[in-house]
């Protein structure tokens, strides 16, 4: 696990933006795992920046989200699918065909609930179906809860875990209730990819900023591997970097710590 610790939020997107464009000049067709949140819109704009002005080429690129909430239509301003259209792919030369948020921005199944949707379960398992189609994901990019969790993989995931529905704890609910009009608007379910599918990637990328991050962040570098610490798992993986500004990297202890 490589830490790299930037000054700021502007330095750490820019970090993390320099290693996937990277990738992508190295392999144009990069599958590429994306994050919602926050955290990665620096990055997505520095993308959006390296397009326009340095001809960072999408076109081939196919993209996989980790997550989405269950029971918001796409156009649902709070959607993932939204985001990540508002945030990227609306300023990009992406191929439509390539992007695929779970609930089906690239099929055509949409769920309203989760107890009545039978569908829930076939799309789960097209979803893990379709990343190994595309020889699975390249590099993933992750951020992580102020709980640990990392997509919707609350503390208490199975660590093995493949793409599924998850309950929602009522700390992320609080924590994304900023979003909505008021906390009863947040959607209690999301489908996610698992902590099984995530680290099957070939390279992860969890980006983390802001002191709010600290417990977290050194959870899960420093800390036990624990299902109470979903992002801990990256421990086991044999290429991670974990991209933070000096908030998020404050409690980590000096010899984890490498300022590139
Ligand atoms: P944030 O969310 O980027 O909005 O802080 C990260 C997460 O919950 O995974």
């Amino acid at each position: 696990m490589l830490v790299v610790v930037r000054e700021n939020y502007d330095a750490m997107s820019k970090e993390a933006a320099h290693i996937v464009a990277s990738r992508i000049r190295k392999k144009p067709n990069l599958v590429l795992g994306l994050a919602t949140g926050s955290t990665p819109i620096g990055l997505y704009k520095e993308l959006i920046r390296l397009h326009k002005e340095e001809g960072l080429d999408f076109s081939k690129v196919v993209t996989f989200n980790l997550d989405e909430y269950i029971g918001l239509p796409p156009n649902h301003d709070q959607s993932y699918a939204y985001f990540m259209w508002e945030n990227l792919f609306k300023h990009i030369n992406i191929n439509p065909a390539n992007v695929h948020v779970p609930q089906g921005m690239h099929g055509e199944v949409r769920f309203t609930t989760y107890e009545t949707d039978p569908k829930i379960e076939a799309f789960c398992q097209w979803y893990e179906d379709e990343i190994k189609r595309y020889g699975g994901i390249d590099i993933q990019v992750l951020g992580i809860g102020a709980n640990g969790h990392i997509a919707f993989n609350e503390p208490g995931s199975s660590l093995g875990s493949r793409t599924r529905v998850k309950t929602l704890t009522e700390k992320t609910r609080q924590d994304n209730a900023r979003f909505f009009k008021s906390i009863d608007e947040v959607p209690k379910y999301a489908v996610t990819m698992g902590i099984g599918t995530i680290m099957e990637s070939k390279e992860l990328l969890l980006l983390a900023n802001g002191e709010g991050k600290a417990k977290a962040v050194k959870a899960a570098v420093e800390g036990p591997v624990t299902a109470m610490c979903p992002a801990s798992v990256l421990q086991l993986h044999p290429k991670a970097i974990i991209v933070v500004d000096k908030g998020a990297a404050a409690d980590l202890a000096a010899e984890f710590v490498y300022y590139g």
